[in-house]
């Protein structure tokens, strides 16, 4: 179904910040006897549908894992494939994101990658960093232990520097800390391709967000899955530790 068709859900309330662990990559080449590339290839198409989908449903926030920091473990030529879809992805879609007024940012620790991708991904988030939103999210080379990690040492040395007091660091402060400050609590996070997993992405930012695990493969998601999606969100009732 065309993004712009995707219906508004019926019944519920809209989560603001929908995040997503793209899976099933892999799986989708493998049952068409195609290499994985050409999975990640119709992933990367999934991205596409699902921003303006997500655009479309009034959706402030959506954030993708596309290269976790365990992501270097798999073959050479699948990372540079990745890496080169990456950069096909914000060569050809940042003239959309400005003419729509999608503010995009990148968290995880893609200063790692290779220069030319780290100078594409500063100049496309300089180019959309005054846009008034919807934001999309690339989680690049991310690892949520890692970011717990380097805000914890980032108090750690404003403590030791005196600049705060060692009462200070709770939980708004770690918050503050983490690569997510300027975004608006993690609501919903899905994963598809039937695994049941969090694999190491927005630990601390999922305490409260409600989790989603559908089978669809992503590169078969669409705006029709995601309006699914957040129609069950819709319907879940949120205690937050309450009753
Ligand atoms: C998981 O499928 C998918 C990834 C590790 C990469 C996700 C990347 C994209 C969708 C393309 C690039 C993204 C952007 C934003 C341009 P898998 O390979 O683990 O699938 P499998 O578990 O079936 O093998």
């Amino acid at each position: 179904m065309a993004a712009n068709a995707a219906p508004l859900p019926a019944d519920g309330v809209l989560p603001r910040h929908v995040a997503i662990i793209m899976d099933g990559n892999g799986r989708w080449a493998k049952k068409r006897f195609l290499p994985r590339i050409a999975g990640h290839r119709q992933g990367v198409e999934a991205v596409r549908r699902v921003s303006r989908a997500a655009r479309q449903l009034g959706i402030e926030v959506l954030t993708l894992y596309a290269f976790s920091s365990e992501n270097w473990r798999r073959p050479e030529d699948e990372v540079r494939d990745l890496m080169g879809l990456l950069r096909h992805f914000l060569a050809s879609e940042l003239d959309e994101l400005i003419s729509e007024g999608v503010k995009l940012k990148v968290i995880g620790e893609f200063r790692r990658l290779s220069p030319d991708l780290v100078e594409m991904i500063d100049q496309a988030m300089a180019r959309t960093a005054a846009s008034p939103g919807p934001t999309l999210v690339i989680a690049l080379n991310y690892g949520a232990q890692a970011e717990i990690a380097a805000a914890a040492r980032h108090l750690a040395s404003e403590a030791a520097a005196g600049r705060i007091a060692i009462e200070a660091i709770d939980e708004k402060a770690i918050d503050n800390a983490l690569e997510t400050r300027d975004l608006p609590p993690l609501d919903l996070l899905i994963r598809t391709s039937g695994e049941q997993r969090l694999s190491n992405f927005l630990l601390w930012q999922a305490a409260y967000a409600e989790l989603l695990f559908v089978d669809t493969l992503w590169p078969d998601f669409d705006g029709d899955t995601l309006a699914e999606a957040i129609g069950q969100f819709g319907r879940r009732q949120r205690r937050f530790g309450g009753l």
